[in-house]
């Protein structure tokens, strides 16, 4: 009886099992039958994935023949970007100021500066670009006001609702010399000499950064800060899209109180090809990346969340910038306590970190540096160049440029061309008699201002090949057109079959697939020339870029590219490359020649 039991027991047992493992594989079987459903997509906010446009206002489109650009200018061209699949563009400051740093020396906060317009140009500009869908933020500039600005002249005369408003401090009898007073501290500007400037009228240094003619603000000062916000909702009102906000690590600088009522001078850098009134004779440890600026970014973004509540709406934002290692990039972002600044800080590793000399490699590390430290869930954005560095086919080869632009465009997250970028323009030969940059102006001389000078990257927009590239009808324009405008300028290359801005208008098309919006990443070296990006989303098309940095061919094995199947399309390829957008690639054994970019789409996965 007993074993007979055992017996019905374990086949009771075995039979259910069966069953349960009968139900198992058929599952397995039914989902493997099944493709899997596609990701949900939720919709993103406009910021988050967008092409943004740096416009240099004085160099883009000069209407009325003064060679200087203006409102009228961009107003003209607001199509062009609809046409180039541009969603926002920020523009240099087009405010009132002296021009000594080119509109970085704001005079008057609040209004339009006379050759570029008039405040009614201005809200025509927003109020069509707003039509066509273009998002328009503007450069909002805190850390310093000109020495022309009302505010410095009110504080040079100690009026005292402004006495504080800048940074002053009483200077040092020179032993040397009964009439000459010594500056606080050893500080050196950023365009080189002393960072302190004597005062005549108040007795007194003031503090500039930038230029003598930048007076920095004190951010110690409630009354500055609340400036601040005044001038922030003066343009959101006038509804202006947010801002690109300048020269954020300069903002606040050591506190005399806790230094024995001193400034205190910076280390020196012991480099010894420094004098000292050269930038690098000192470590900016007193004067750049203080801590307790970056409680003002968090300031104005609660500022600017609040705006976005009362007023309903598009979401207006706030990019910053500001040259900082990694982690004090990253502290524009947030901080660990829940403090939330910038929607981002500008990228500048593409223009710092990589070169004409760089190695896949080096792109591969300088891409993952800047996604590896980003904060979980932020919005990371690429860009080669501004108006301050020079441009990016000088800068690295004239074959990268559809490879670099490819870059920039299909990394997640925000990209940003500066004017010119999308057909390639190079910089601009400026020479000594033509040179108006401030910086280059005070760093350097006949024989060294190139090392320093901005105006390269600064020449007039190549808009055709007429008389001042297009660009402006009058004699002479405010810095000369590059030389080589017949061969690169925007009409050729819409005409041409192949060009730069055939390449870019595929590209930015390409962001619109929900494979770049939503999707994730692998990058990878294959060697030490070639990288790949891929781009694959669950269902949707893969998009692989490969791109040979070297100068030299390189035989490259796509099968090891993840997400890789062939055939594969070519979707975009770099103007020289032999191989056809539209093309279809067979075999996973290729040659890249010296600088080639192709960007392949492949079935989903
Ligand atoms: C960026 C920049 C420069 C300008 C400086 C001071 O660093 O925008 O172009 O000279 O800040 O405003
Ligand atoms: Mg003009
Ligand atoms: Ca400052």
């Amino acid at each position: 009886m007993k074993t007979l039991h055992l017996v019905a027991v374990i086949i009771g047992v075995v039979g259910v099992l069966g069953v349960i493992g009968g139900l198992i594989t058929w599952g397995v079987l039914a989902s493997r039958d099944n493709s899997p459903p596609p990701p949900e997509i939720i919709p993103i906010d406009w910021w988050k994935h967008c092409v943004l446009y740096q416009i240099y206002p004085r160099s883009f489109k000069d209407s009325d023949g003064d060679g200087i650009g203006d409102l009228a200018g961009i107003m003209s061209e607001l199509e062009h970007f609809v046409e180039s699949g541009v969603d926002a563009i920020w523009m240099s400051p087009i405010f009132v100021s002296p021009m000594v740093d080119f509109g970085y020396d704001i005079s008057d906060f609040y209004n339009i500066h006379h050759e570029y317009g008039t405040m009614e140009q201005f809200e025509e500009l927003l109020a069509r670009a707003h039509e066509l869908g273009i998002k328009v933020l503007l450069d909002f500039v805190p850390n310093h006001a000109s020495t022309e600005a009302q505010y410095f002249k009110d504080s040079e005369d100690g009026v005292p609702e402004y006495k504080d408003f800048f940074v002053w401090a009483d200077g040092y009898p020179d032993p040397d010399n009964d009439t000459n007073m010594l500056p606080p501290s050893n500080w050196v500007s950023q365009f080189g000499g002393s960072a302190w400037e004597w005062s005549e009228k108040r007795q007194q240094f003031y503090l500039h950064q930038f230029a003598i003619q930048q007076a920095d603000f004190n951010f110690r000062n409630q009354a500055v800060k609340d400036e601040m916000f005044n001038i922030m909702k003066f343009w959101l009102d006038k509804g202006a899209d947010g801002f690109r906000v300048d020269a954020l690590p300069y903002m606040i600088e050591a506190d005399p109180e806790c230094h024995e009522g001193r400034y205190p001078d910076d280390p020196l850098s012991g480099l010894a090809q420094f004098e000292s009134h050269q930038l690098g004779y000192t470590i900016p440890l007193y004067t750049k990346d203080l801590i307790e600026l970056y409680d003002v970014v968090y300031e104005w973004r609660e500022f600017i969340d609040k705006y976005n509540e009362d007023n309903g709406g598009d979401t207006r934002v706030l990019f910053s910038e500001g040259y900082a290692n990694i982690s004090m990039t990253m502290l524009y972002y947030g901080n660990e306590d829940g403090a939330i600044g910038a929607h981002f800080p500008f990228n500048f590793d593409f223009i710092t970190d990589v070169s004409a000399k760089s190695s896949a490699r080096d792109f591969v590390y300088t891409i993952l540096k800047w996604l590896t430290y980003m904060p979980h869930g932020a919005t990371p954005n690429w860009q080669f160049g501004n108006h301050d560095n020079n441009r990016m086919p000088t800068r690295f080869r004239t074959n990268m440029v559809d490879g670099l632009n490819s870059l920039n465009q299909m990394l997640p997250g925000v990209t940003v061309t500066y004017q010119g970028e999308e057909i390639g323009m190079r910089d601009g030969y400026v020479s000594w008699e033509d040179t108006v940059d401030v910086e280059a102006c005070n760093r350097g001389d006949e024989d060294t201002y190139q090392l320093y000078s901005r105006d390269p990257a600064r020449t007039p927009y190549h808009w055709d090949n007429t008389t001042n590239a297009g660009f402006s009808t009058g004699n002479r324009t405010w810095l000369p057109v590059a030389e080589d405008f017949m061969e690169i300028n925007l009409a050729k290359q819409k005409e041409d079959e192949r060009s730069h801005y055939k390449v870019y208008l595929a590209l930015t098309k390409l962001r619109k697939e929900t494979t770049l919006s939503h999707g994730e990443y692998a990058i990878r070296a294959l060697s030490d020339s070639t990288f790949y990006l891929v781009r694959y989303l669950r269902t949707f098309d893969t998009y692989i870029l490969v791109f040979n940095v070297g100068e030299e061919a390189d035989n490259v094995d796509l099968s090891r590219v993840p997400q890789m199947s062939l055939p594969a399309t070519v979707y975009v390829s770099s103007i020289h490359s032999s191989r056809l957008p539209g093309s279809t690639l067979e075999d996973d054994q290729i040659t890249l020649e010296a600088g080639e970019a192709l960007i392949l789409k492949c079935a989903p996965v």
